[in-house]
């Protein structure tokens, strides 16, 4: 079983100078943390797993508090995927009392995820700050599935100058292509069936432009359309972004980013695919 620490004084204590690889998270370990664990503990000597389910980030009390909670798993799965630090705070020891700093990054935080959850990133960006400042890590391991939170996340440590680097994980998915969430766990098994419809219109959309599709128009009509097979579903976006930028584009034409968030009853899922025109040059980012 891995060591588990709750103030940032037995953290640094406890990493006596390394600078380990860090797993940030909010708890409710899947086989997708599991995954990000496996990485950084193969890459680096120490490695932290934080879990702190952080208030400032969601918009909703409820989603706060129905959000799922349970320690003693969390730390068979960390410790099974070769942590050996796991970093659990109370909410006082992120944030003293009186604390009055946020950390707001401007642009590609107004669309998407941001324009549905106000504040969602700014409490984001506020908890990163503190965990990096606390752990100093050589890397910090972030999964793809929240693609719009690693690029913010990554402007965010660029910006402020924060330490080690941030790696991206590729996104971790059922048989069925539905990326794995804590939130999957609150479906019904009807709605769990439908759920696959996500997956499925964004490799469609994929596969439409490896085979020469390039108008979004047409490539978002064909995705909704899959997303239509699914009587109990809304989309809040489907959406295809210049990778870096988050802006909507016309046409495929290099490298870009299919965004997706729907909700079946109250649970809300988000998913994203990368795609990539055919002929355009890979400019893939290593880590
Ligand atoms: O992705 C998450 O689990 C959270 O947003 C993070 C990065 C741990 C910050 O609370």
């Amino acid at each position: 079983m891995s060591r588990v620490v709750s103030s940032v004084a037995a953290l640094r204590s406890a990493l006596g100078g390394d600078a380990p690889g860090l797993v940030p998270t909010m708890g409710a370990l899947h086989t997708g943390h599991a995954s990000l664990i496996q990485r950084a503990a193969a890459e680096h000597a120490r490695t932290v797993v934080s879990i702190f389910v952080n208030p400032t980030q969601f918009s909703d009390p409820v989603d706060f508090s129905r959000y799922p909670r349970g320690l003693d798993r969390d730390l068979e799965i960390a410790a099974a995927a070769g942590a050996d630090l796991i970093f659990a705070p109370t909410e006082d020891e992120v944030y003293a009392t009186g604390f009055s700093t946020s950390v707001e990054v401007a642009t590609l935080t107004e669309r998407w995820e941001g324009a549905f959850r106000p504040g969602h990133f700014r409490g984001v960006a506020t908890v990163v700050t503190i965990l990096l400042s606390a752990v100093q890590p050589a890397a910090s391991y972030f999964g793809e599935k929240d693609y719009q939170q690693l690029v913010v996340i990554r402007r965010l440590h660029r910006d402020l100058r924060l330490p080690g680097k941030v790696v991206g994980c590729a996104t971790v998915r059922d048989a069925d292509g539905l990326a794995l969430s804590s939130r999957n766990a609150r479906l019904t098994a009807e709605q769990r069936q439908h759920a696959g419809v996500l997956p499925r219109a964004l490799f469609r959309i994929a596969s439409l432009v490896e085979s020469g599709e390039v108008e979004v128009g047409s490539l978002l009509t064909a995705g909704q359309a899959e997303l239509d097979q699914a009587p109990d579903l809304s989309v809040d976006y489907l959406a295809i972004v210049d990778p870096e930028t988050l802006e909507s584009i016309p046409r495929v034409e290099s490298r870009a980013r299919v965004l997706a968030a729907v909700r079946l009853g109250a649970v809300r899922l988000i998913d994203n695919v990368e795609v990539l025109a055919p002929g355009a040059a890979g400019t893939g980012r290593a880590g």
